[in-house]
């Protein structure tokens, strides 16, 4: 690891490196991945047991206080997060502002910075109890707005939160209760959706945490920097990619079908690529793919569905696996190739993908920007670039050129 740092002020060299392939912008106790050999562990925990024996509250507590919590510790942490799951009522004439078809990632980057306006208090960055504060507001009024753009999408009534259930539980309800009918928690949905939930908290530093830290960096209130985590992650090539593979998958209907999309994948005439397939830094299989496959043959099995799509993942995950092309870029499914299958057994739409993604991942942007406003050596992130513009040049009087 070479500290660019000195390395600049000894010789006033600087490093050029587009996307970020080689260079940490940071230091962080929160995520390790090792890509090349599919581990990935927070706090050092691996993320297989985590999604095996923990709850997604126990991962936020985790992520955000470094330690897995005692019982006590996580009863006080859930009572502190469902006290805040209420939105300022006034919030619901914002969504009311939006088109009916307006995609709830565009309603989720409006009302989440709009937060701002209404906690005014959490806005001062500098002291610790009111990071804390923001921190709590953000995960626990996530599932309340994500809710409401569902519920304004279809043109049913809000409904509020419950502070009875749990934290994903709560969630199902205020999704998919009606005011004719209260929508009773299936325990094997919850647990699979607060499982997806748990493969999504935290991923060091991907773009939309990066996004993230840079606008905290500058000083920016939180809401305004989850905001623009939010409108990051809703590119098709970072959280909009589950919704882009249900689509595809749907697009491509038969197990038959399969070979004349490996093929489009191929071809370097063709932008069309696999989604759900490949990843930055894993080279070896996601670790959280593995999980969610197993979460979708529960969830089908629990919902008595045979979801014919599935099988056409199954079948394209095994002709892409030996293929020479796939093999030699080692591109495997990664996280989200599954996730929609779930979601869609559930009953989200497609479009609410990313905002489910958007809610899970709230917990590790929180968590990273407390970490790095916590950092006594913190600077504004600006990266340096690569001029490759004209040279200076004589300016010409617009009746002269
Ligand atoms: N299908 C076909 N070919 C692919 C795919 C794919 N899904 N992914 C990468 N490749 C090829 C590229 O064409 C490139 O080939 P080349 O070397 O001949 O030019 C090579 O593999 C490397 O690809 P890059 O785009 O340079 O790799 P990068 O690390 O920048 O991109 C990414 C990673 C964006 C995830 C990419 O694999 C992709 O677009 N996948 C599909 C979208 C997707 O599933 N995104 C979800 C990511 S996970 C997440 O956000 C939670």
């Amino acid at each position: 690891v070479i500290d660019v740092r000195k390395l600049y002020a000894q010789t006033g060299m600087f490093t050029y490196d587009p996307g970020f392939t080689s260079t940490a912008s940071c230091d962080s106790a929160l995520t390790y991945i090792d890509g090349d050999k599919g581990v990935l562990l927070h706090r050092g925990y691996p993320i297989e047991e985590l999604s095996e024996h923990s709850s997604f509250m126990e991962v936020a507590y985790l992520l955000l206080r470094g330690d897995l919590p005692s019982k006590d510790e996580l009863d006080k942490f859930v009572w502190t997060i469902t006290r805040h799951t209420m939105v300022h009522e006034q919030l619901s004439t914002f969504f009311r502002g939006f088109r009916r078809d307006a995609h709830p990632m565009a309603i989720m980057c409006g009302v989440v910075g709009a937060l701002s306006a209404f906690y005014h208090d959490s806005t001062d960055i500098t002291d610790p109890v009111q990071r804390m504060i923001a921190s709590h507001r953000l995960i626990a009024k996530m599932p309340t707005l994500a809710a409401m753009a569902y519920k304004y999408s279809v043109g049913q009534p809000f409904v509020y939160p419950r502070n009875d259930l749990s934290y994903t539980g709560n969630f199902l309800h205020m999704t998919f209760s009606v005011p004719a009918e209260e929508y009773v928690v299936n325990p094997v949905i919850e647990r699979a959706l607060d499982r997806i939930f748990i493969l999504h908290a935290d991923h060091e530093q991907n773009a939309s945490t990066s996004t993230v830290r840079l606008a905290g960096s500058s000083g920016a209130n939180p809401f305004a920097c989850i905001a623009a985590g939010i409108a990051c992650l809703w590119g098709p090539a970072h959280g909009g990619a589950n919704e882009a593979a249900l689509n595809m998958l749907r697009e491509i209907g038969t197990p038959e079908r399969i070979p004349a999309y490996i093929a489009r994948a191929k071809n370097k005439d063709d932008p069309f690529r696999l989604m759900g397939f490949g990843h930055r830094v894993y080279k070896n299989y996601d670790p959280r793919a593995t999980v969610m496959q197993k979460t979708v043959r529960e969830v089908l099995s629990e919902l008595k569905v045979s979801d014919p799509i599935f099988d056409v993942a199954l079948q394209l995950e095994e002709m892409a696996l030996k293929d020479d092309y796939f093999a030699e870029k080692k591109l495997f499914p990664n996280v989200d190739f599954y996730s929609g299958i779930i979601l869609s057994a559930i009953g989200f739409p497609t479009d609410m993908f990313t905002v489910l993604f958007a809610l899970a991942r709230t917990v590790g942007w929180v968590a990273h920007w407390n970490e790095m406003i916590s950092d006594p050596e913190q600077k504004i992130g600006r990266p340096r670039q690569l001029y490759t513009g004209p040279a200076q040049r004589p300016y010409v009087p617009v009746a002269e050129r």
